[in-house]
């Protein structure tokens, strides 16, 4: 049976004895091998599904751990800021270890699912008026001077159990990929996968290391600009932050890996949510799909051309689900028809 990924993991985590573990189950998501995206580039891509955790994101692999290290300190309350998948997964972990979650989110930007996450675990949320970076500083205020948990990706714990999405990759490929693309927001996320790769090369377990390719949206980059981008606009909302907390540590992922940070138009980004969904049948949100449109604005320039044979893992971040306004905003709403069945024969072009 799955336990989690601190059970899996233990000897990676500080964890102990001691311990409380609070765990759904996440973890353990598939790694699927995708045709598409492997023909468009000569390279062998594969989709590292990470919508298929409890909570619909990846943030339950650091909100586990968050959690356990919260109730082993006694706290009683958590508060973050988020653009919505943190809340989402904050509430779920604080519901299940009977702590309570506050959530700061920007007023009017965030994803329906996401919101419906927070509320129905039982967090306070707040809408901000404002931007995520906004609501970000006034959860680190609150948590300096109250006592109060932060589980943004600052608190150190979250990088340490996103980490394992690096050996999950790594076991199930038996090597490390070649290349390893995924969308750049609070930039906590590189941060872990890249400290996570070191790790396991470190322990043995892995020979080399990707290079990181992180992506933001155009509309929200700030690392590829250099400098803080003070209202950052995309429909990808999951990465619409104009100040990442982790923005040294994306570059040093970057840097040391010897890999890029870019950025994808919003216009590519929906191309590749739409190719994904209907080329592989793998539904993500906007900002999971920044990192296809960076794969293939890369195969475009001919980036892959010198690694023969590359593999190449997609970091699909969060589920489809989480944001169904935009895919009906994308494809058209359906024919409203008669219940006739000459009506129904006539749209299938017979
Ligand atoms: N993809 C999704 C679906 C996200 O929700 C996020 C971040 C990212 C990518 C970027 O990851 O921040 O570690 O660089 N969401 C945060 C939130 C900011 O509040 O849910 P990152």
């Amino acid at each position: 049976m799955w336990k989690g990924v601190i059970e899996k993991y233990r000897e990676y985590l500080p964890v102990t004895k001691k311990t409380p573990v609070i765990t759904i189950s996440e973890g353990n998501t598939p790694l699927v091998y995708s045709q598409s995206l492997s023909d468009i580039t000569g390279c062998s891509v594969y989709l590292k599904y990470e919508g298929l955790n409890p909570t619909g994101s990846f943030k339950d692999r650091g909100m586990t751990m968050a959690i356990s290290k919260a109730c082993e300190d006694k706290a009683k309350t958590v508060i973050c800021a988020s653009t919505g998948n943190t809340s989402a997964s904050a509430s779920a972990y604080a519901a299940k270890a009977n702590l309570t979650s506050v959530v700061l989110v920007p007023e009017g930007a965030v994803a329906l699912g996401k919101l419906s996450q927070a509320l129905i675990h039982g967090a306070l949320v707040l809408q901000v008026e404002g931007n995520f970076d906004d609501a970000f500083n006034l959860v680190k205020e609150i948590s300096d001077k109250y006592p109060i948990t932060l589980v943004n990706s600052l608190n150190p714990y979250r990088i340490e159990g996103q980490k394992t999405g690096a050996f999950e990759i790594s076991d199930a490929l038996g090597t490390a990929p070649d290349f390893q693309v995924m969308p750049v927001g609070n930039a906590g996320n590189i941060t872990a996968y890249w400290k996570g790769y070191k790790e396991y090369r470190d322990a043995g377990k892995i020979k080399s290391l990707p290079k990181m390719l992180g992506f933001q949206a155009e509309g929200a980059a700030p690392i590829v600009k250099g400098h803080v981008i003070s209202k950052p606009q995309t429909i990808a909302t999951a990465i619409r932050i104009g100040n990442p907390a982790s923005w040294k540590k994306a570059e040093a992922a970057r840097d040391e890996s010897g890999g890029l940070i870019g950025a994808v138009s919003d216009d590519e980004i929906l191309n590749a949510y739409k190719l994904l969904a209907q080329k592989d049948g793998v539904f993500v949100e906007p900002a999971s799909a920044a990192s296809v449109a960076g794969l293939l604005k890369l195969a475009k320039k001919d980036y892959f051309k010198e690694t023969k044979e590359a593999k190449i893992v997609c970091i699909l971040t969060g589920h489809g689900l989480k944001d169904p306004n935009r895919a009906i905003k994308t494809i058209n709403k359906p024919k409203t028809i008669p219940a006739k069945i000459d009506r129904v024969l006539k749209e299938i072009g017979y």
